[in-house]
């Protein structure tokens, strides 16, 4: 178990870190995601020991670390750039850790090769790191962290440095990887697809601060705030300026051009004509005739992908694009005017200080 209270954290005048309450349990997969800077590593590394927090307290299985050496924490580490020792074999670049401790030489050995055959790397125990694919280092960096049988594994991001097809497979082995060995992993990522298929519990940071915290499909359907809204899914979230006419539940909503629409939310913390923000998924919003809606926009764009197809609208005269995921073989013709239909019960309602309106749906 992992736990942060009121960590904070500044390189100069730079506040990496404002206050970060944090609980990992036991075996969880947690991971890490927000835009690049937002404190990610330094979170990591926090943890990890190789920083020293400001204020604030980590524990680590219930034990302050604060004050402990990275060594003495329990943790390993696996980074993005492999950080191989490059003259050393695989075998001696997975050993080298237990040397260091009072290992025997065949249990080294033994707990070496378990690792590699887990890893289906048992082939290149004799290579050098440059005779390597990446995908094969960066096995030998995970295999590296799992021999040293850590409470704690701490990966930063750790297949940024593969291509999209390696990455996904290697993906799926973290996943098994977890499955196997049940212990506690955190997990560094800006990919919040890696965040969603991979997390028990995702940590959205953003400017140093914790956003949201929760298991990847309450982030999706409850977003705290349209940082999370916008953050989470793919593509992201449509937001469109609206103001309330009712607060409900359901709630009333003018949209731009004067359409009345409802949304399933309570909005009873907010004055009757305040200014707010309506937020809907493309994989949410329906194209009907224009006739038969009284939101209409008309087809800038249309992207065919096989499975699904993307269709960009303009509503009025306004910059923003509507992005709308349909069926492929459903979609309107380019420059054609559409109806647009948002079904109350997936539409999200932001305050202007980006705050979620509690959703009515479970
Ligand atoms: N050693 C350092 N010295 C000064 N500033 C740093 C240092 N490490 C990180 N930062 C700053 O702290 C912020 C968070 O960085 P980081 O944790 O690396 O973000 P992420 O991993 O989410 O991309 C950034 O503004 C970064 O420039
Ligand atoms: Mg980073």
């Amino acid at each position: 178990m992992v736990s942060l209270h009121r960590v904070s954290k500044a390189f100069g005048s730079v506040q990496a870190l404002r206050e970060v309450d944090l609980e990992v349990a036991a075996g969880e997969f947690c991971c890490f995601v927000g835009p690049s800077g937002c404190g990610k590593s330094t979170l990591l590394r926090l943890i990890a020991g190789l920083e020293d927090v400001c204020s604030g307290e980590i524990r680590i299985g219930g034990q302050p670390v604060n004050d402990r050496p990275p060594a003495q924490r329990g943790v390993a580490m696996v980074f993005q750039s492999y950080a191989l020792y490059p003259h050393m074999s695989v075998f001696q670049n997975m050993a080298f850790g237990l040397q260091q401790s009072r290992t025997s030489r065949q249990a080294i050995r033994d707990r070496v090769e378990a690792t590699a055959q887990l890893l289906q790397i048992e082939g290149l125990l004799e290579r050098l790191p440059k005779q390597l694919s990446g995908g094969q280092r960066q096995r030998v960096a995970i295999g590296r962290a799992i021999v040293r049988q850590p409470r704690v594994f701490l990966f930063d991001e750790p297949l940024s440095n593969l291509d999209a097809s390696l990455r996904q497979q290697t993906r799926v082995e973290i996943a098994r990887l977890h499955a196997q060995l049940k212990t506690t992993m955190i997990y560094v990522t800006h990919d919040q697809i890696e965040a969603m298929t991979l997390a028990d519990k995702i940590v959205v940071l953003h400017e140093g601060r914790v956003e949201q915290v929760g298991p990847p499909l309450w982030l999706y359907h409850h977003p705290a705030n349209r940082f999370v809204a916008g953050f989470i899914g793919s593509p992201r979230m449509n937001f469109l300026p609206a103001r309330l006419q009712r607060t409900g539940p359901p709630a009333e909503l003018a949209l731009p051009g004067g359409a009345t629409q409802r949304a399933a939310v309570d909005a009873s913390t907010l004055p009757v004509g305040a200014a707010v923000t309506c937020g809907i998924r493309p994989e949410h919003i329906r194209v009907v005739r224009a006739q038969d809606a009284a939101l209409r926009g008309r087809v800038v764009l249309r992207e065919q992908l096989g499975d699904h197809s993307l269709v960009f609208l303009r509503i009025g005269d306004g910059d923003e694009l509507l992005t709308v995921k349909l069926a492929p073989g459903t979609e309107p013709e380019a420059e054609q005017h559409v109806g647009i239909l948002m079904p109350p019960e997936h539409c999200h309602l932001f305050a202007t200080d980006g705050r979620a309106c509690p959703r009515l749906i479970a």
